[in-house]
């Protein structure tokens, strides 16, 4: 089988002017002055910023609230990391939820550097000659492990400025088998930053559900912890011209919370007011976006948000997604304590395998799909 081989290796043969392959059509591309100057409509978004070990103190009626205003206005909020003890924190926290009886098994101990060190050996990952990372190539979707560029590369009219290693993570055991050996420390150094985010999801999923104002223990918390964990490392390497191409094109995500760690370029833009604005990246925060089984679960309430990475012609980029939603044999919709007869449900009834085979014909915008079964 002939694959494409990707922009990693177009950047590492020196390219001056990008493929046709990638160039956008031009109502889809972002706006540039002549001088190659990204036209900013306004100052970068800043994004409320979440200290989860606030949770923990007097202050979490607070920030609830400031969780539940960041989904309705932004569907995206960043988790903060001032505090370089958030893992010590999120372990604190689930060593709590022990103690309430509900059988975590909890890794105390853990060090600060999870997610530095993930960002770090994912950069090395994409500095293998191609002939190591290629080994990883499949063009079935579902394969444990799959590097490519673009999204489908047998599907894609048009390809993004992107190559990717996407990993499947729950149940964790199943899947580290076939995760990259090479670099030697990848396995290792992946397999912890996958547990210690879905930790961090959990820990969010039952901070989201008393937001939604349903119970920390509703069933919904208990499905999701069995449900997919997908991390997906995005490898965006300088563009010649990045006036005509998009790292990744408008979407929505389709799971329930997608937690995102960025290194520190710019490149992800969030619709806002009908306006395209760049997220400010703070190096080793999280940023968090509601997926459409939220804003489907919430009944509308959190809004699963359209949003899309620019790049640029001088930094590479990394950033790891790691999309967390209910197993594939769920039927997704409205979550019952938030339908009454004043509020009745928005959504039908969502068949997940459904769902899933139609995001992956790549509509372009597939949110359409969740509008039309309104
Ligand atoms: C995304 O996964 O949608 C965004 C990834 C990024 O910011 O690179
Ligand atoms: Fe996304």
């Amino acid at each position: 089988k002939k694959y494409q081989k990707g922009v990693k290796h177009l950047c590492d043969n020196g390219l001056t002017k990008v493929p046709t392959k990638y160039i956008w059509p031009e109502p889809d591309r972002p706006i540039f002055t002549i001088s190659d100057k990204l036209i900013k409509p306004k100052q970068n978004l800043k994004l409320p910023l979440i200290d989860f070990a606030e949770l923990l103190g007097p202050n979490r009626p607070h920030v609830l609230r400031t969780i539940a205003e960041a989904c309705k206005t932004y569907g995206f909020f960043q988790v903060g990391s001032q505090n370089p003890k958030l893992h010590e924190v999120i372990s604190r926290f689930l060593a709590k939820q022990v103690s309430y009886g509900n059988g975590q098994v909890v890794n105390h101990g853990m060090e600060g550097d999870v997610s530095k060190n993930m960002i770090e050996v994912c950069k090395r990952f994409f500095e293998l000659p191609y002939e190591e990372r290629s080994k990883y190539m499949s063009s079935d979707m579902s394969a444990p492990v799959r590097y490519g560029t673009s999204f489908n590369q047998i599907k894609d009219n048009v390809f993004c400025w992107r190559d990717f290693l996407k990993l499947y993570a729950h149940p964790l055991p199943e899947y580290l088998p076939h995760w990259p050996s090479s670099p030697s420390d990848f396995r290792s150094l992946a397999a912890t930053y996958a547990k210690e985010t879905k930790e961090m999801f959990e820990m969010m999923v039952r901070a989201i559900l008393e937001s939604l104002e349903i119970d920390g223990g509703d069933e919904a918390a208990e499905e999701l912890e069995e449900g997919s964990q997908v991390v997906v490392v995005n490898c965006y390497p300088p563009c010649p011209e990045p006036e005509l191409t998009l790292g990744m094109p408008p979407h929505s995500d389709y799971g329930f919370l997608t937690l995102l760690l960025q290194d520190d370029v710019e490149g992800l833009q969030i619709l806002y007011r009908d306006e395209w604005v760049t997220v400010d990246p703070i190096p080793g925060s999280f940023v968090v976006n509601v997926g459409d089984h939220l804003e489907i679960f919430s009944n509308g309430r959190y809004k699963s948000v359209l949003h899309r990475v620019l790049v640029n012609s001088t930094k590479p980029r990394i950033s790891v997604a790691s999309l967390h939603s209910f197993p594939l044999t769920s039927v997704v919709k409205p979550s019952p304590k938030l339908v009454d007869e004043h509020n009745p449900p928005q959504y039908m009834d969502t068949d997940f395998t459904t769902f899933l085979r139609y995001v992956s014909s790549r509509e372009p915008k597939w949110k359409n799909f969740l509008e039309s079964r309104k």
